[in-house]
């Protein structure tokens, strides 16, 4: 069965077609980083206008890669939620019209729990796999502990099946790839920060500077990097204090200094991290663990989770960040479940999963 996914909840335009839900036939994404670079972060409007020039395009690139034609295509999955309001709206809107015009289902699916998903991607049209070993080629044993780390969620799962999934715990405040992106730019460093700080951090001491690591609790699932991030900022332009005004711009530091402090920003990080998904592993009882999302890309992270003791499985690296396959191959199995979604499929801000 192919399915045709769509992707546009944030700053990504994605189109893909997946096969059977596994089988990545093609992995199109017009990234708009260029456009957000230099505000540092996303702007909404920039945004939704640039899903809007993309879509067809990336559309049309989509299918041709594949190599199928549109009417070949059996339903069309759609990320309708959480996002930017006019970003998803952008890709609900094309979703509907073709499934519409095409007269197959409609399947939206929801975007933090298709990143779960991407761990399920990897195998090429040819059959040949494109997974590292260490990467997990099995299917996650359930009940899987499932942990989401990007920009715009932090936040842990009980995963019983792929359609069976509960919120356990998630940020108070930033999200971890947030909180990236933010350091990056207060070391005057490039957008986004991850894969910047990731780069900087392999050269440094992640002893060097010891940062606060907040756990909230000894019982706590939740997670909160706004402190860690100030931490970093007094760290960098001094502690502020009456009268003196903190620098508008970085001081001067020394390329070791840099790395040191990316190093043990990032320590901090995994450190939190590692420690929460141990005790969600306890939590739920877990029999392994799947992460998604950008910041999975991560090299810390993924070493830090080689140590844990149970499976983990992690998407291959062009699955980390926002893309279509995950969402196709995840509305596989909602179609295998007899769901589907009618026309008055909304674009929706928050997550089926978030706490109300
Ligand atoms: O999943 P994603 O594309 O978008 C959201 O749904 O938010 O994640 C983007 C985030 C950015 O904050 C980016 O800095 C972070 O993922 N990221 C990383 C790495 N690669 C991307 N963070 C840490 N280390 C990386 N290697
Ligand atoms: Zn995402």
């Amino acid at each position: 069965m192919l399915v045709l996914g769509i992707e546009s909840t944030c700053d990504e335009t994605g189109a893909s077609v997946v096969e059977d839900g596994r089988r990545v036939l093609s992995n199109v994404v017009a990234s708009q980083v260029d456009l957000h670079a230099k505000y540092r972060g996303v702007v909404p409007e920039i945004a939704s206008r640039a899903h809007i020039a993309n879509i067809l395009p990336v559309l049309r690139e989509g299918l041709d890669r594949a190599g199928v034609s549109v009417d070949s295509v059996h339903a069309v999955a759609v990320a309708h939620r959480p996002g930017l309001i006019g970003s998803l709206l952008i890709g609900v809107t094309a979703a509907k019209t073709l499934a519409w015009a095409l007269g197959r289902p409609l399947v939206g699916v929801d975007h933090v729990h298709a990143h779960l998903y991407s761990v399920m991607l990897g195998e090429k049209s040819d059959g040949a796999t494109e997974r590292r070993s260490d990467e997990g080629k099995e299917r996650p044993a359930f009940p899987a502990v499932g942990l989401v780390v990007s920009g715009g969620h932090t936040a842990l799962y009980r995963v019983k099946s792929w359609l069976d999934v509960e919120l356990i715990g998630s940020t108070i405040d930033d999200a971890v790839g947030e909180a990236y992106d933010k350091v990056a730019a207060l070391l005057g460093r490039g957008y986004p920060g991850g894969p910047i700080l990731d780069k900087l951090a392999a050269g440094g001491d992640p002893k060097a500077v010891d940062f606060p690591r907040s756990l909230l609790g000894r019982e706590s699932l939740d997670f909160s990097f706004s402190g860690l991030k100030t931490a970093v900022l007094y760290e960098v332009y001094g502690v502020p204090s009456r009268g003196k005004v903190l620098p508008d711009h970085p001081p001067a530091m020394s390329e070791r200094r840099l790395a040191d402090v990316a190093a043990s920003f990032q320590a901090a990080c995994v450190d939190v991290v590692a420690k929460k998904v141990q005790r969600a592993v306890k939590r739920v009882g877990a029999r392994s663990v799947i992460i998604g999302g950008g910041v999975s890309a991560n090299r810390g992270l993924r070493q830090r989770m080689k140590t844990l003791g149970l499976p983990v499985h992690f998407p291959p690296m062009e699955y980390c960040t926002d893309n279509a396959a995950m969402s196709a191959g995840l509305a596989h199995v909602h179609l295998e479940a007899g769901r589907t979604s009618g026309l008055e499929l909304d674009a929706v801000t928050q997550s089926q999963f978030a706490r109300l």
